[in-house]
């Protein structure tokens, strides 16, 4: 029988130059999985080097790499910070994220992320938590579920789908397929069915909370001139990161100094997004929609106050402007 392959790394050369490692650096990969890119960084690191893979998926223990210099911590990267006081780690000189899903996550139907089979209605990463894709649908009302499949999966009838879901109330992939699949156009039903599932993803493992806090605490760990990578693969994803590495804030609010200058902890080591060669897309179609954006950070934030306010900055903003864009567009799109 053929193996499957874990995972294909994503713009795995742009995002390791991306990261200028420094061979007796410390290194977090928040998001180990296959551990393609944990594998790169391991190379550009010199005996003192030490490197740390994180993933909140048990999944990936199997791929850790016996390495004295690597620990693999089963987390989730919103606990970035209190995982690397754990290790006794002080600061660290690059933080690389992958986000999203493995190719394992679709490739293991029982976990029901895939559309292409049927499976129960799981879609956890983690698999100690407790809330299922079946738990979201069996909890939620028909608004709030049109707004996570407008949000996440940026479906424009929403509000049909919802009420088709909630009316079947599936407990497989395959029913919540058979339940929406009369309301998708035949040459679209393969992108639209994948994008029902990535919203449903989305909100049941919490993926942007996590990334807002992760944004927050890099700006504690990482050590001056150190380098922060993120590999998005949603625009809602991008924007925020976008924002926080042009502006320090997921809004994008520029702040000025007295003398006119942009307050910004971080300096952009790209000014253009980065995305996948043709080349790459044709060798692994799943880094289609992949976008490298990479920072380094000038000043270390040290005062509680300011990461206080930046995260309540941060949670704020996020919800008026996930408001605003669903009254704004309710009228038309549902
Ligand atoms: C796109 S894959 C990363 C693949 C990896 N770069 C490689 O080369 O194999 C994303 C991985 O991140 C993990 N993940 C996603 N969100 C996470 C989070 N908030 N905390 C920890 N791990 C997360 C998933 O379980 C998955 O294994």
């Amino acid at each position: 029988m053929e193996q499957s392959v874990y995972h294909i790394p994503a713009l795995l050369e742009q995002s390791i130059a991306g990261l200028a490692i420094k061979p007796d650096g410390v290194y977090v990969d928040v998001t180990f999985g296959g551990g393609g890119h944990s594998r790169a960084i391991m190379e550009h690191l010199g005996s003192n080097g030490r490197l740390v893979g994180m993933d909140q998926d048990m999944d990936a223990w199997q791929n850790r790499l016996e390495d004295d210099r690597f620990t693999f911590a089963h987390a989730n990267f919103s606990y970035l910070k209190n995982f690397l006081r754990y290790y006794g780690i002080s600061g660290v000189d690059g933080i690389l994220a992958d986000l999203g899903v493995s190719f394992h996550h679709f490739d293991a139907v029982e976990r029901g992320f895939s559309f292409r089979a049927d499976a129960p209605l799981d879609m956890r990463m983690n698999r100690s938590a407790t809330f299922t894709a079946r738990e979201l649908i069996n909890t939620y009302s028909e608004e709030r579920l049109a707004d996570v499949l407008y949000l996440y999966g940026e479906l424009r009838q929403s509000r049909r789908l919802a009420s088709a879901i909630i009316k079947a109330n599936p407990a497989t992939t395959g029913e919540l397929v058979e339940a929406v699949r009369p309301l998708l156009k035949p040459a679209q039903e393969k992108k639209e069915l994948s994008m029902v599932f990535q919203a449903l993803r989305i909100e049941v493992n919490g993926e942007l909370n996590a990334l807002r806090k992760l944004l927050a605490q890099s700006l504690e760990v990482l050590n001056p001139g150190g380098r922060l990578a993120i590999i998005t693969y949603h625009s809602l994803e991008d924007r925020m990161v976008k924002n926080f590495m042009r502006a320090g804030n997921v809004e994008g609010k520029q702040e000025k100094d007295f003398f006119g200058r942009l307050n910004t902890p971080w300096r952009l080591v790209n000014n253009k997004v980065i995305v996948p060669s043709d080349e790459e897309v044709a060798r692994n179609p799943r880094s289609r929609s992949a976008k490298l954006r990479v920072a380094e950070l000038v000043a270390r934030m040290t005062t509680n106050v300011n990461n206080d306010r930046l995260r309540t900055h941060i949670a704020s903003i996020t919800t008026d402007e996930r408001q605003e864009k669903c009254n704004y567009k309710r009228k038309t799109c549902r």
